[in-house]
């Protein structure tokens, strides 16, 4: 694959205008665009045609976490939107995802169906607030490795995961489990927010499928230029 094959660019932006803006400035250089619950809950389907329409793909990243037969109906949904990839949380349970699946697979007929892509731990989450607020009694990389093999036995396509989760969840899961990895800076960018973070050279040598990248091109000066940096980075490491 590509190297703009394997990146995803975050619209974490409000409007359909913004969206739609850099859709159009970036569309040749990556495959794939992530509308968020932001831009999702601001605009609803609108905004995953937004990029469709300007011949992007699209990631719904709803992270559906409900009863099995309201996230097969949400499914069925993101089927009939036209995405490439959705999400939703491994804690939803075994049932919740074979449901997503089937109804997937249904919706999608003859069609190509989306990939499904499982939540693990939030990044957000940390060891002490896992044990003491949720309950969960591994360490949060055992967490991790443990449900994404939930989510391959249930036949998901792979995992959202940090830079640092990569090397286990491949080790665990094997080759063609998908990973798809967030917290993506380049080498002397700003780390905004992330704490657990990653280069492009990197998170791919520990072999991440798919990078998304937000703000170091969405609010770049020159989001053309920032995301051409990343992509030679990707190729270099590729190599
Ligand atoms: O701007 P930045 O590159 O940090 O954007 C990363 C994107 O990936 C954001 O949309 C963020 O919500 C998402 N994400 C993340 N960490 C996770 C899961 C998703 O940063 N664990």
């Amino acid at each position: 694959m590509k190297a703009r094959e394997r990146l995803i660019v975050a619209l974490d932006v409000s409007t359909l205008e913004q969206a739609r803006s850099l859709v159009a400035e970036l569309h040749d250089l990556a495959d794939m665009f992530k509308v968020g619950l932001e831009l999702f809950c601001s605009h609803g389907p609108r905004a995953v045609e937004t990029v469709l329409e300007q011949g992007g793909r699209v990631f719904l990243d709803l992270k559906y976490h409900d009863i099995p037969n309201t996230v097969a109906g949400a499914a069925r949904a993101a089927v009939r939107m036209g995405v490439s990839m959705f999400n939703l949380h491994i804690a939803g349970g075994a049932e919740m995802m074979m449901a997503a699946l089937e109804a997937a697979l249904q919706e999608a007929g003859s069609d190509v169906v989306p990939r499904i892509l499982g939540v693990t731990v939030l990044t957000s989450l940390g060891a002490g607030q896992l044990r003491d607020e949720l309950g969960l009694v591994r360490p949060p990389a055992e967490q991790v490795v443990f449900w994404a093999k939930q989510a391959r036995d249930c036949g998901l396509s792979g995992v959202v995961a940090s830079p640092q989760e990569i090397l286990s969840i491949r080790q665990h899961c094997g080759n063609g489990f998908l990973i798809v990895t967030p917290g993506i800076r380049p080498a002397g960018s700003a780390t905004d927010d992330q704490k657990r973070i990653s280069t492009p050279g990197a998170a791919l040598h520990a072999g991440a499928d798919y990078l998304v990248v937000g703000r170091p091109i969405t609010r770049a000066s020159e989001p053309r230029q920032a995301a051409l940096a990343i992509i030679e980075e990707m190729e270099a490491a590729s190599l």
